[in-house]
């Protein structure tokens, strides 16, 4: 019960607000130029990669990556065709450092998605990696971040070439799909560090060629030498990209791993929430804040705020100390929370209220745990400001206002 203002709405220009809305809607248009936006480094773009923040979990991030000709492109073609009959939506990028940083699509992805071009659930862009501002993993993090903020279901990263660039690259997907392909002199043994390191799934396309077996061979042996302790043994998937072949196992494989690493992304967001862990303020019931003030102010505190509260039929002034505050409650009827509080326990403290960073992820945890919760939801007050309540008996006999950030 707090008038709140935060940071984001401070610093958010409208019309980046605006653009994100849009994005959320599912606008095309809105989407081909926040994803220019981005590549240009334009003014406004850190702004609308704020506004965008908060509706980036929902897309599976999976990166495709391998030497030039393993035949990537025709493979990542297969998968979006594969996630388009599942009624995915999808968006392609596609990482070239062959050349320059245009800022625009490149012609070839035109030309090559032709058969998905008129299909409104697939996006596709291409991104020149050289001369991109910030470097490549930067630009291309801000387009997926866009992207997702869209609504896509999936989002494939495609990187020419198992350079560095393409390492990091892979540190922004959900999955990383190694392509490797028989008799190109390019042994697993001869790959850059890190790159095999940072596959979750090996494709060994053209597998009907003389070799393949050679290339899973390798592989699998190679897997023998690392811990595997990660939880996820990487599986080898044998594909032939022109006619298809592989894909539907290949998706399989994707979509498994896809699951695990975000279940654990989950427990990761779980934990951040903790990141502005404090106490926010005390809330006092009072008969009248007019008389109960005085001695507050007399310490030195003022009112910042004050209001009424029509649902919970109580008048509210808050008194800020330092970054604390604290809350007086006064009833305006006595049949509401606050008036039965004081008809059985007379004035004192009433609630502990705790900031959190991200107050959905505390209520999902605390629900899960069996921990009593007074609100059903996750409520909003009076400035946005999201809150809980947690029962007494939950919390050593504190009633517990936890606290988020809008
Ligand atoms: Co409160």
């Amino acid at each position: 019960m707090i008038a709140w203002v935060s940071e984001e709405a401070m610093t958010t220009s409208v019309s980046a607000r605006e653009m994100a809305d849009r994005l959320q809607r599912g606008d095309m248009r809105a989407l081909a130029r926040a994803v220019s936006m981005v590549e240009d480094g334009a003014d406004g773009m850190h702004e609308l990669l704020v506004a965008c923040q908060k509706n980036t979990g929902h897309s599976l991030r999976i990166g495709v990556t391998g030497a030039p000709g393993a035949g990537k492109s025709t493979l990542v073609d297969q998968m979006v065709r594969w996630l388009r009959q599942q009624g995915k939506t999808v968006a392609v990028v596609a990482v070239d450092p062959s050349s320059l940083f245009t800022g625009g699509a490149l012609l070839g992805d035109r030309i090559r998605m032709q058969e998905v071009a008129e299909d409104a659930g697939v996006f596709v862009r291409s991104m020149a990696s050289r001369g991109a501002r910030g470097g490549v993993a930067s630009a291309v993090a801000g387009v997926c971040d866009v992207m997702a903020a869209s609504g896509r279901d999936a989002i494939v990263i495609e990187t020419v070439g198992v350079g560095q660039d393409e390492v990091e690259v892979t540190r922004l997907t959900d999955v990383t799909v190694l392509v490797l392909v028989p008799g190109m002199g390019d042994d697993v043994q001869s790959l850059k560090a890190g790159v095999m390191e940072a596959a979750d799934v090996f494709a060994v396309n053209k597998s009907d060629r003389e070799g393949a077996e050679r290339v899973v061979a390798e592989i699998i042996a190679l897997q023998g030498l690392s811990d595997g302790g990660q939880g996820w043994v990487p599986p080898v998937v044998r594909t032939i990209a022109t006619t298809g072949e592989g894909v539907p196992e290949l998706m399989e494989v994707v979509t498994q791993c896809g699951e695990l690493k975000r279940a654990r992304r989950e427990i990761k967001d779980n934990k951040d929430w903790t990141r502005e862990l404090r106490l926010d303020h005390l809330g006092v019931a009072v008969k009248s804040i007019t008389s109960a003030r005085g001695f507050y102010e007399m310490l030195g505190m003022t009112v910042t705020h004050e209001e009424t509260v029509e649902h919970e039929q109580v008048r509210v002034a808050m008194l800020s100390m330092g970054e604390s505050r604290l809350e007086l409650l006064e009833p305006i009827v006595e049949d509401s929370v606050i008036g039965r509080f004081l008809a059985k326990r007379g004035e004192g403290l009433h609630h502990v209220a705790v900031k959190v960073a991200n107050v959905d992820a505390a209520y999902a945890r605390l629900k899960k745990n069996g921990v009593c919760l007074v609100s059903d939801e996750v409520r909003v007050g009076a400035g946005g400001h999201r809150y809980f309540f947690v029962h007494p008996t939950s919390t050593g006999g504190v009633l517990v206002e936890v606290v988020g950030e809008g």
